[in-house]
């Protein structure tokens, strides 16, 4: 029977993917009331769900690591979907301590509110936990694969779906977890790959791509990330654990040629960088379960189509990226410098 949840807690909804996930409700669900609990670190901002219902939308600015703050807020919501994370691994590399802190004791914390009040748990994870694939590999990641992070990001993440399949199994949380691959889209902070790139284009920078340009992402549109959750939160078998991906493999350096080509920008014209280190070579995911067990389908299916509208996207809100800018671009002066100091 299908869960129909009317009041739900959504963490880190002032997030990139989050806030895209409150806007799919709102607009698809009317009879479902959002609660968005959200640090608002450097990574959230409350213009992403600006102009929503105030019925509808409600922000509490708090720490998911808040246990007196859970206490208050949890009771009386039918479920809680949880983004809220530190999500960018460049980040990871210079400083993982907020990573253990948000990632693993807050997931935490989330889980123990969930079993004292009873509440169903849907947690958004990453392929990135089940580590990389080789270029020439023909397989896919699936539920199966055995996690193998290399990243402190990655490695947070994936004690964060220890946490909650153990809570699963001997607390009996209603717990579900969904391991997406990488999302595009508007509202993504300007430190990630596409939007630096596009932003960097804007204002007459060059790009920047690490190593040999050829690691392997496997997109998805955030709209397509956040109508599967939806389909796992209401009709995902309880325990389970379901992969997003939207057939989406690109090399890097494909993706930065087709945003240079936006620009009018000659296929060549970006800066070699030194690379991440333990960079991950390739994700792919294989969505067959997600597909097969609750039917969900993607509606972004051309990327070009929507790489175009997110580059139109952010050409026409620099208001919204601008004030971020600048200090994106300082701090990866420093974790370049951390890199270099380190070797
Ligand atoms: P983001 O960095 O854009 O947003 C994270 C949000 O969490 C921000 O609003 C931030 O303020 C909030 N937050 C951080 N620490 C918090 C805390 N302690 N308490 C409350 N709120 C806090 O991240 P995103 O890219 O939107 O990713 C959201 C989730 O999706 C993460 O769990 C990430 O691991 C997962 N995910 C991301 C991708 C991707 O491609 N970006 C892919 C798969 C899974
Ligand atoms: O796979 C899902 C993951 O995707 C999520 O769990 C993470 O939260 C999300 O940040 C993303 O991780 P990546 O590390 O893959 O994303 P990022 O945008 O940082 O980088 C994408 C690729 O582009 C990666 O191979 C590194 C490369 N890159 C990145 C930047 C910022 C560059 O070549 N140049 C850059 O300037």
């Amino acid at each position: 029977m299908e869960f129909e949840p009317k009041n739900i807690i959504v963490t880190g909804g002032c997030g990139f993917i989050g806030s895209n996930f409150v806007r799919h409700v709102v607009d698809n669900h009317p009879e479902v009331h959002v609660t968005v609990l959200d640090k608002l670190t450097y990574a959230g901002n409350p213009e992403n769900i600006a102009g929503l219902p105030a019925d509808r939308v409600e922000l509490v600015v708090g720490d998911i690591c808040d246990e007196d703050l859970l206490d208050r807020i949890v009771p009386g919501h039918d479920a809680i979907v949880h983004y809220a994370a530190e999500s960018h691994n460049d980040n990871s590399i210079a400083d993982p301590g907020p990573f253990l802190r948000t990632n693993v004791e807050g997931t935490f914390r989330l889980l123990e509110a969930c079993r004292r009040f009873g509440v169903r748990l849907h947690h958004v994870s990453t392929d990135e936990v089940y580590g990389d694939l080789a270029l020439d590999d023909p397989a896919r990641f699936t539920e199966e694969t055995p996690y193998r992070p290399s990243s402190p990001y990655s490695s947070t993440k994936a004690s964060s779906d220890m946490l909650v399949r153990a809570w699963a199994r001997t607390f009996g949380v209603r717990a579900t977890i969904s391991n997406c691959s990488n999302n595009y889209g508007p509202y993504q902070h300007v430190e990630k790959f596409i939007p630096r790139q596009i932003t960097n284009l804007i204002d007459g920078a060059r790009p920047k791509l690490y190593g040999d340009g050829l690691n392997v992402r496997d997109w998805i549109h955030t709209e397509d990330h956040s109508s599967a959750v939806w389909a796992i939160l209401t009709q995902g078998r309880i325990g389970e654990t379901y992969l997003i991906g939207a057939d989406g493999e690109r090399s890097n350096i494909d993706v930065l040629r087709a945003i240079l080509e936006a620009f009018g920008r000659g296929p060549d014209d970006f800066d070699w960088v030194r690379d991440r280190p333990g960079h991950d070579r390739r994700y792919a995911i294989d969505p067959s379960k997600l597909r097969r067990e609750l039917g969900w389908e993607p509606a972004h299916t051309d990327f070009a189509e929507g790489l175009a509208e997110t580059v139109a996207w952010y050409r026409e809100h620099e208001a919204w990226w601008r004030p971020a800018k600048a200090a994106t671009e300082y701090h990866y002066g420093s974790i370049e410098c951390y890199i270099s100091l380190r070797d």
